[in-house]
């Protein structure tokens, strides 16, 4: 996986499938319900298989900004860390709060299970509707924050297409 000038110590930008990176876990942007779904939700869920629908539906639910842990069966990632995104409303309910809560929440859950590689896709930046500008900054600031007290821990933000590459890769020219 090559570095990206602007990558700052452990943060790598990249475009790709996360399905198929190889690190310790893979974050899923989810719903409150676990169930799988389209997005990158759907696309985790073919690539780990049916026993992560069976593993999801014994959690049986997630609250929004939160985050849970699961086995990557399939995929090369041995963990998923399932994390659901606020819903965009315009930027007055809270939706900034809860996306950091996101990535806090799943950055430190990995931290408890021993995680050294963990790859997020942009939660919420989907169907959830959040604007991709404003989501790429929210995430690479919580991840530079816990970098500062786990500088050994590898974090990716995973890109899905060029466009959002360039969005991370200005943003993190500024933060
Ligand atoms: N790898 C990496 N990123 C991906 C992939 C993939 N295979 N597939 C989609 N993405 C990107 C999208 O382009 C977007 O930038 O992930 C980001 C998040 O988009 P969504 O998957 O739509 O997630 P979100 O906006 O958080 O909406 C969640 O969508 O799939 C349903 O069940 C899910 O209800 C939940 C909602």
């Amino acid at each position: 996986m090559d570095r990206h000038p602007r990558d700052s110590d452990r943060i790598s930008v990249l475009v790709a499938d996360i399905t198929t990176l190889k690190v310790d876990a893979i974050v899923n942007a989810a719903n409150n319900s676990l169930v799988g779904g389209g997005g990158v939700d759907g696309a985790i869920h073919n690539a780990a298989g049916p026993q992560l629908w069976e593993e999801c539906r014994r959690i049986g639910g997630c609250p929004t900004g939160e985050a849970c842990i699961t086995r990557g069966y399939r995929l090369a990632a041995r963990w998923i860390i399932h994390t659901v995104g606020p819903i965009w409303q315009g930027g007055d309910d809270g939706e900034d709060d809860l996306l950091a809560c996101c990535y806090r929440n799943s950055l430190n859950l990995g931290r408890q299970y021993g995680i050294k590689s963990i790859a997020f896709p942009a939660i919420s930046a989907g169907v959830y509707g959040f604007p991709m500008e404003r989501a790429c900054r929210i995430a690479l600031r919580e991840m530079k924050a816990f970098q500062k007290n786990n500088s050994e821990i590898e974090i990716i933000a995973v890109c899905f297409s060029n466009g959002a590459y360039q969005c991370y890769q200005d943003a993190m020219r500024e933060l």
